[in-house]
């Protein structure tokens, strides 16, 4: 048997509903917010990720999926979407445009990691990015779209961590501090951190083997060296995040894994014990220093992205009821061929008016065709035979009443409105917040009426 390449999933089942609720939700802030759905290459220059994620990052140097195709040009997976975002802002003359560029995607990327839970070799990401702006309030936008749609979801105990790297002057004194305090444990350090110490000091903090190790119990903080600049802008970002109501913590732990950040970084985590290492559901942060690096003009940018698995394990860790629809609405069912092909004609009928419907394909007897339509969880159903057709009727019954009916079949559509409507006004959540004034657009059941 051949099986999936570790590290990966098929989703699909209620999982898979739950994926598209979560990518639904994703559309519909993004729209409140005016981004606009940016698709860009699975695969880019391998190029690209070296010079923009960092060449000493653990990303770039340990989990690339790299490949040459068949003109021998050096190809890499995407690891991460902000990448080819500002690769094709640049490309594309978006900088042309009227700024800032606000854009939003949700794919699949790839990263060599050790797979456990929540840690995924193929990831599918949501994220967005907003170009060419260097105000605070654009960084305190993206935190609370972000927060806003774990919200939505209904997910709680949302922690919004914050720190600021500063500009380059206080990265440069930053730096210096760290490898003044890193010198006299140089040698406790790993093999890959050793080599960081030259490169790139503050990467040996987010090593997986020397990042939580005592040698950095007291390691001086990037807070600390922020220049005068850099405190006022994390001073704004904190009044914006307050004006905003999203609540945070400031969390000068915080470096981030990839090397295009400065000023303002961020994580949003969830806390929930059964999440381990997969509590950071999201993370982000300003990259200013990117867009040029890449060949495009100076551009202030800021952006977040969230691993959907990670979503998905939060909103069953926190047992967040759902709107998924898991019902039909109607299940046909016939015994001979007559009544079959009345029966594919009915449910197209039904399925151009907007009703959910399925009927038997594969000659099971009656009986069965009753069980198959308890799986379906069938509100209705049609029960065609020659006779009542003959005469211009069909039989329904109400799965939940077990109400039967004999009715005329010009009748059908406007039985089951009336009788779906009544359904779904019967809101047993107790709340006064009826159907119309709903604010995610499903039935009472859903977490927004809890
Ligand atoms: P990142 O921290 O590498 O940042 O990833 C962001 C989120 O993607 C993580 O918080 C996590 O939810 C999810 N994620 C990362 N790796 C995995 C994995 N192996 N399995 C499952 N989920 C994972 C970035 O990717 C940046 N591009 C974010 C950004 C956008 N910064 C600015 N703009």
């Amino acid at each position: 048997m051949i099986t999936k390449p570790k590290g990966t999933s098929d989703i699909y089942g209620r999982d898979a509903k739950i994926w598209k609720y979560i990518e639904e939700i994703v559309d519909g802030v993004m729209e409140k917010y005016n981004y606009n759905y940016i698709r860009t290459p699975i695969f880019e220059s391998t190029e690209l990720f070296h010079r923009g994620i960092g060449e000493s990052t653990d990303i770039v140097t340990k989990e690339t999926y790299d490949f040459t195709d068949r003109a021998d040009r050096k190809m890499t997976l995407r690891p991460e979407g902000t990448a080819g975002v500002v690769r094709s802002f640049i490309e594309n003359k978006m900088y042309g445009e009227s700024l800032p560029v606000k854009c939003y995607y949700n794919g699949t990327m790839y990263r060599y990691e050790r797979p456990q839970l929540g840690r995924d070799r193929e990831l599918t990401q949501f994220g967005f990015e907003v170009l060419g702006t260097d105000d605070p309030i654009s960084d305190a936008e993206v935190i609370s779209a972000a927060v806003n749609i774990y919200k939505m979801l209904g997910l709680k105990d949302i922690k919004v961590h914050i720190n600021s790297l500063g500009d380059s002057e206080s990265r440069d004194n930053y730096r210096k501090a760290l490898l003044e305090f890193l010198e006299p444990n140089k040698d406790k350090l790993c093999d890959d951190c050793k080599k960081r110490i030259e490169k790139n000091p503050l990467r040996i903090l987010d090593c997986k083997i020397d990042g939580d190790s005592d040698i950095l119990k007291g390691c001086p903080t990037t807070i600390d060296y922020l220049n005068k600049e850099s405190k006022e802008r994390f001073e704004e970002l904190k009044s914006y995040l307050d004006i905003l109501e999203v609540k945070y913590v400031v969390d000068p732990k915080i470096v981030r894994g990839l090397d295009y950040y400065n000023h303002t970084v961020f994580e949003i985590k969830i806390d929930s014990p059964g999440l381990s290492n997969a509590q950071t559901i999201g993370a982000g942060g300003r990259y200013n220093g990117l867009v040029k690096q890449l060949g495009g003009p100076d551009t202030a940018c800021i952006g977040f992205a969230s691993g959907i698995s990670r979503v998905v394990l939060a909103l069953k860790e926190q047992e967040v009821k759902l709107p998924i629809k898991e019902d039909i609405d109607v299940f046909i069912m016939y015994v001979n061929e007559e009544e079959r092909k009345y029966a594919v004609y009915l449910q197209q009928e039904l399925r151009m008016s907007g009703f959910t419907v399925d009927m038997e394909y594969t000659g099971r007897s009656l009986k069965s065709q009753f069980k198959q339509a308890e799986r379906l969880n069938s509100k209705f159903l049609l029960i065609l035979n020659s006779e009542d057709l003959d005469n211009g009727e069909v039989q329904i019954k109400n799965t939940e009443t077990k109400q039967e009916d004999k009715i005329s079949i010009e009748y059908i559509m406007y039985y089951l409105d009336e009788q779906l409507v009544d359904m779904e006004d019967s809101c047993d959540c107790g709340c006064d917040d009826h159907h119309d004034s709903c604010e995610c657009g499903h039935d009472c059941k859903c977490h927004n009426h809890e």
